[in-house]
């Protein structure tokens, strides 16, 4: 439950998410995230707070290998084909040799998906990420990342119980990759449903803690919620201590809307369309 395994990587399955966390704001949450007990910590080159979560992670006093580490190349840098040179720029910045898990932010639509995975996957081969993976890529150009790079670990992606998002899942579990989901809490809006409320009081929890474990209990899929408070830090990460039953993971499921979709830049792909569109 705690951890996905692919291959010879194990990852937890509840992260840190660090967009807007910038500065000193950004040094103090990743440490107290690591002593909460959190070992998976999410960042990206386009937060500008990579050299913070490095410190981070250097004061945090939690030994390297055991963290998992992801971070995202940017998209001029995909378009520009400087994905290697943009890795050694954040590992720079991360002060690490390696990151867990490398991820192309988003797909570029002026140049082949062949040729950006092919791209990411010679840094995987460098021995500078653990893992590659890509994010906010729609069904198809995941079906297309696949057949030119197999070795794919990981989609990241929006998702919380608003947004369906079951054509993209199921192309990450027949492919045995990770799904995780970015925004699970969608910004704050799941918490604020009474379903949701009605079923933290049966559980003695707060919804927020309902939310990520409805997620993580659903396969292939991990959550990276953000949080400033120490208070959201600590009350995220405990959520191993019950259980959502079918009845209650359906009630949430069915909290799903059309227009469900909160991060929707120009730059985004044809979004798939779920059930509830
Ligand atoms: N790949 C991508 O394109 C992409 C896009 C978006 C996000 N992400 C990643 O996913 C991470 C999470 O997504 P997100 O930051 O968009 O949204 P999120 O995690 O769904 O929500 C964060 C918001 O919820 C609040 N919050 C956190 N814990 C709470 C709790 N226990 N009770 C009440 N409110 C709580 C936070 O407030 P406070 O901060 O005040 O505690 C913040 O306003 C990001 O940080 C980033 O690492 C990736």
């Amino acid at each position: 439950m705690k951890n996905f395994s692919h291959g010879d990587l194990v990852i937890p399955r509840l992260g840190f998410g660090t967009w807007k966390l910038k500065g000193d704001d950004a040094i103090d949450a990743v440490k107290i995230a690591l002593d909460t007990g959190y070992r998976h910590i999410d960042t990206a080159a386009i937060y500008e707070n990579e050299k913070e979560v490095g410190l981070a992670l250097k004061e945090g006093g939690v030994a390297r290998e055991d963290i998992f580490l992801t971070t995202k190349i940017w998209n001029d840098d995909i378009e520009r084909s400087r994905i290697a040179d943009a890795a050694d720029r954040s590992l720079d910045h991360l002060g690490t040799d390696y990151v867990d898990l490398l991820l192309l932010h988003w797909p570029m639509t002026s140049r082949p998906i062949a040729d950006q995975v092919q791209e990411l996957a010679e840094v995987k081969k460098a021995g500078k990420a653990r893992a590659i993976g890509i994010s906010n890529y729609n069904a198809s150009q995941l079906t297309e990342a696949l057949d030119a790079c197999p070795d794919l670990a990981c989609l990241q992606a929006e998702y919380h119980p608003e947004l369906d998002q079951d054509p993209i899942l199921n192309v990450v579990r027949n492919a045995d990759m990770l799904f995780t989901a970015y925004s699970p809490l969608g910004r704050g809006d799941s918490l604020k449903h009474q379903v949701v409320k009605d079923i933290a009081e049966a559980h003695g929890k707060a919804p927020g803690q309902v939310v990520l474990r409805w997620m993580i209990q659903q396969p292939n899929v991990a959550a990276i919620p953000k949080a400033t408070s120490r208070e959201h830090i600590e009350e995220n990460f405990d959520i191993f201590d019950f259980e959502l039953t079918d009845e209650e993971m359906k009630k949430i499921f069915a909290l799903v809307e059309p227009d469900g979709r909160i991060i929707d830049p120009d730059w985004a792909p044809q979004w798939d369309t779920g059930v509830a569109a």
